[in-house]
C-alpha cells in the first residue's frame, strides 16, 4: 500500500482495484493525547493489515482488536494510539465479526482524530440603519451559521445510526466519487456540467439533516488523504431570512465571503448546510411584503451557489420537508435529488434491534442475542417446535413491534426505546435487583408506547385538519404533519 494522494483513492470504488478485489475502508480514530504523527501511524496499521492479509484465517474481529493493539500479537504501543477501530465494505455494510479476511480484498485505512470542541455559532451583525459600519444594531446579531469543525466527536457514530431501506448512503458517496473524478481530470464544466449540490426531499423526520451533517463527516475521514480537515457549515436559512429583505440580501453575501474564507483553504473540504430551502420559496412567494428585495435575496443566494461550484473542495447539501414548495431554480440546481420517505418494517426492525443492543450495552436491559433481520426469516420459515427459542421469540415480537410502526417517523421510531423506559421505571418489579430491564417487560411497553403515538398521531392530525380546512378555504399551501 503506497502513499496515495488522489482524493479518488480515498473514498473510491472503482478506482484502482480490479474487479475481482472488494474494498473495505478501516476507520481508526487516534486518541486525542497521542502525538504521534497520523500519516507514520497509518503506515505502521498498514503494516499489520499486510501481515493479516498474507496469513490466512484471521478474523474481522480479530483484526480490529490488533489495530487497537489489543489481543496476542499485537503490535507494542498500537494501544497508545488508537481508541477505536471499524470497517465498512464498499456497500457500507460492517463485515461479521467471524468471517475472514481474504487476501483478494483490498483495505484503505483511514486514520483521524476527532474534533472535540464540538458546534461553534458564527453571529453576523445585522447591517440595519446607521450600522453600515457593521456594528450589531441593537447589539444583537444574526445566528447566521453553526460550524463543526470534521471529523467531530459529536457527529461520531451518526452515519451508522442512520437506516434507510434503499442505498440512498451509497449513492452519496458515489455522488462524491463522482465529482471528484471530474474535478480531477479537469472536465470542462461547460461541456459536462455539474453543481455539487445535493438535495434530499421528504417527510420531516426521516433523517435528511441527520444524514447530511454524517455525510460531512463521513467524507471527512474517507478523504483524510487529501484534506488535513474538514469543516460543516450550517446555513441557518430561517434567520437569515427572517429579517428585513433589504438587509437579508447583505447577510446573505457576508455569509458566503465568510464561507469562501473557508473554502480558500486547499487543506479543508467543506460541506455546506442549507436545510429546509423551502424557506426560501416562502420568501420569494411572500409577495405581501417588499417582492423585489425578497427576489433579490434568492437570486443573491443562487448567485453564490454557482460561484461557490468552481471550487474543488466544496458541496452542498440542501434539504426540503415539503417537496412541492421548493424553488424551481433550486431544484435545477440539485445534481442528486432523493427522496427519504418513512422508514419500512425492515428498518424500523434494524432500529429497534439498534436501540435495545445500546440498552443491553449498558446494562439496563436483559441479554437476549437478537435475531438479524435475515435470520429472523430464514429461521420463521424452517418453523418447527424445535426452533421456538427465547431469542427467536423476542425477535419475532421486536419485528411484530415493528410492523406496527408503519407511518410513523424515524424520529418518533428513535423515540420509543426512550418512551417505553419511561414507563417502566415507573412500574416496581420492572428491574431486577441489578437494576436491569426484563426483555418482556421491555417489549410490552415498547408495543404500548407504538399505540400511543398513534393516538397522539390522530389527535394531532384531527386538530390540523381542523384548523388547515379553514387555511385552505383561504388558499394558503398544505402543510405536512410532524409526528
Ligand atoms: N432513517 C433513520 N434511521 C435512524 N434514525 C432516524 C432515521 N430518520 C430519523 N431518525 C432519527 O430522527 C432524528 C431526527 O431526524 P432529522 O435528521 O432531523 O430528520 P429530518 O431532517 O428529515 O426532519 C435523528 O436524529 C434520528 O435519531
Ligand atoms: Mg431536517
Amino acid at each position: 500500500m503506497d502513499d496515495l494522494k488522489d482524493p479518488l483513492d480515498a473514498v473510491a470504488s472503482c478506482n484502482g482495484h480490479s474487479e475481482n478485489e472488494s474494498l473495505f475502508h478501516l476507520e481508526v480514530v487516534q486518541r486525542p493525547q497521542s502525538s504521534f504523527p497520523s500519516e507514520r501511524l497509518r503506515k505502521r496499521i498498514e503494516k499489520v493489515v499486510v501481515l493479516a492479509l498474507a496469513e490466512a484465517g484471521t478474523p474481522w474481529g480479530k483484526l480490529l482488536q490488533l489495530v487497537c493493539g489489543q489481543g496476542e500479537k499485537s503490535v507494542a504501543d498500537l494501544e497508545k494510539h488508537v481508541e477505536a477501530a471499524s470497517v465498512f465494505a464498499e456497500n457500507d455494510e460492517r463485515p461479521d465479526e467471524d468471517d475472514f479476511v481474504a487476501a483478494e480484498q483490498r483495505i484503505v485505512v483511514h486514520v483521524f482524530k476527532l474534533d472535540r470542541d464540538g458546534a461553534q455559532t458564527e453571529d453576523m451583525p445585522e447591517v440595519g440603519e446607521g450600522s453600515e459600519s457593521g456594528v450589531a444594531c441593537n447589539g444583537i446579531g444574526v445566528q447566521a451559521a453553526t460550524h463543526w469543525i470534521l471529523p467531530s466527536q459529536d457527529l461520531h457514530g451518526l452515519w451508522e445510526s442512520l437506516v434507510f431501506d434503499n442505498d440512498v448512503k451509497v449513492s452519496l458517496l458515489s455522488y462524491v466519487e463522482a465529482t471528484l473524478l471530474l474535478s480531477g481530470a479537469s472536465v470542462d464544466p461547460n461541456l459536462v456540467s455539474w453543481n455539487k449540490v445535493v438535495l434530499l426531499h421528504g417527510p420531516p423526520g426521516t433523517g435528511k439533516t441527520s444524514l447530511c451533517k454524517a455525510l460531512a463527516h463521513k467524507l471527512s475521514i474517507r478523504l483524510s488523504k487529501c484534506y488535513d480537515y474538514g469543516q460543516l457549515v450550517e446555513v441557518n436559512s430561517h434567520s437569515l431570512f427572517s429579517k428585513w429583505f433589504s438587509e437579508s440580501g447583505k447577510l446573505v453575501q457576508r455569509m458566503f465571503d465568510s464561507i469562501r474564507e473557508i473554502v480558500d483553504d486547499p487543506k479543508a473540504f467543506v460541506c455546506v448546510l442549507l436545510d429546509e430551502v423551502e424557506s426560501l420559496a416562502a420568501v420569494r412567494n411572500a409577495s405581501g411584503n417588499e417582492p423585489s428585495d425578497a427576489i433579490r435575496v434568492v437570486n443573491a443566494l443562487l448567485t453564490q451557489i454557482d460561484a461557490l461550484k468552481r471550487c474543488p473542495n466544496v458541496l452542498l447539501l440542501t434539504t426540503s420537508n415539503v417537496t412541492g414548495a421548493i424553488d424551481l431554480a433550486f431544484v435545477d440546481r440539485a445534481d442528486l435529488k432523493y427522496f427519504v420517505g418513512l422508514p419500512s418494517v425492515h428498518a424500523a426492525y434494524a432500529m429497534m434491534v439498534g436501540s435495545a443492543l445500546e440498552l443491553m450495552s449498558k446494562n439496563l436491559l436483559e441479554r437476549i442475542y437478537l435475531l438479524s433481520w435475515d435470520n429472523l426469516h430464514s429461521l420463521e420459515k424452517q418453523g418447527g417446535e424445535r426452533q421456538r427459542s427465547k431469542r427467536l421469540q423476542v425477535s419475532t415480537t421486536l419485528l411484530e413491534v415493528s410492523r406496527r410502526c408503519e407511518g410513523l417517523s424515524g424520529r418518533t421510531i428513535r423515540k420509543l426505546p426512550f418512551l417505553a423506559v419511561a414507563r417502566l421505571v415507573q412500574v416496581t418489579g420492572g428491574r431486577n435487583k441489578k437494576g436491569v430491564f426484563s426483555m418482556q417487560e421491555y417489549l410490552k411497553n415498547l408495543g404500548a408506547a407504538v399505540e400511543s403515538q398513534y393516538k397522539e398521531k390522530e389527535s394531532l392530525s384531527h386538530s390540523r385538519r381542523c384548523s388547515c380546512g379553514q387555511r385552505r378555504r383561504e388558499g394558503t399551501v398544505d402543510e405536512v404533519v410532524d409526528q
